[in-house]
């Protein structure tokens, strides 16, 4: 079974569990939190989550959008946004569509996809939303290049996951239990890696990181901009 398949299962066996293991309502998930993670995961969503302005009203593509745990609160106010998510387990978004219905909203599209071929024209939207996606990719190269195709000259990419080399503890569980478990793959990435990565193709660059969770967003540079920098990447 190739590393597509394996982390396809595993997400749509664990789409169950997702939430109460990632919003820490259960002591089992508060326990396990804490060992592998050190904080909650809300701790860096919520300041993640204010790049995306509260009025913002263009074009959205939540990849991957999993359970929409964290965003369905958010998208509950962007009433004039067009936002379309994509997720390659269907259990995963078939609990984010459960959300979105119950929640009442009714202006986002969802699709079942891979990250790394995206069934969308090139710059095609405003904002590209990626949470805790990154370390669950198995051809993470085909994800960049993917997301920074999809985005329109001026729009932003905004993301967070999983980078090495922050907390030595967090790093044994991910490399003990998560990956072999079938919910992250390697390689990962290191906080310099990412940056080196993200200064490449995006502009105005911004990168923080809480333990071994790195928050970043940037900007895709038009045509002209990169021309007049030599750099035609
Ligand atoms: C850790 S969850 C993150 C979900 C959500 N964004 C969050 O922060 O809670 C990782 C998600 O990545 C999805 N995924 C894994 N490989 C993918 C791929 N190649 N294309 C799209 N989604 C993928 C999984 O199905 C899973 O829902």
């Amino acid at each position: 079974m190739d590393r597509k398949e394996i982390i396809y299962k595993r997400y749509q066996k664990g789409a169950g569990l997702y939430d109460h293991l990632l919003s820490t309502d259960r002591l089992w998930s508060l326990l396990a939190c804490k060992l592998v993670w050190g904080f909650p995961d809300t701790v860096y969503t919520n300041k993640l989550l204010k790049w995306i302005p509260d009025d913002f009203n263009g074009s959205l593509l939540d990849v991957p959008v999993g359970t929409a745990l964290f965003t369905a609160p958010k998208y509950k106010g962007l009433k004039d946004a067009q936002i379309v998510c994509l997720d390659y387990s269907t259990e995963m978004m078939t609990a984010a569509q459960k959300k979105f219905t119950e929640e009442g909203i009714g202006n986002i599209k969802c699709l079942r996809g891979d990250v790394g071929a995206l069934p969308f024209e090139e710059d095609s939207f405003d904002i590209v939303l990626s949470m805790n996606g990154f370390h669950a990719f198995p051809n993470k190269e085909a994800a960049f290049q993917e997301i920074i195709r999809v985005i329109k000259p001026g729009g932003c990419f905004i993301g967070c996951f999983y980078i090495k080399g922050e907390n030595r503890r967090t790093d044994w569980f991910i490399n003990h239990l998560y990956v072999p478990k079938g919910y992250f793959t390697p390689p990962f990435m290191a906080k310099k890696e990412l940056l080196d990565q993200l200064n490449k193709h995006y502009r105005q660059v911004e990168l923080w990181n809480t333990g071994s969770i790195v928050c970043f967003r940037g900007v895709k540079p038009s045509q002209e901009v990169l021309l007049e920098q030599g750099d035609q990447s």
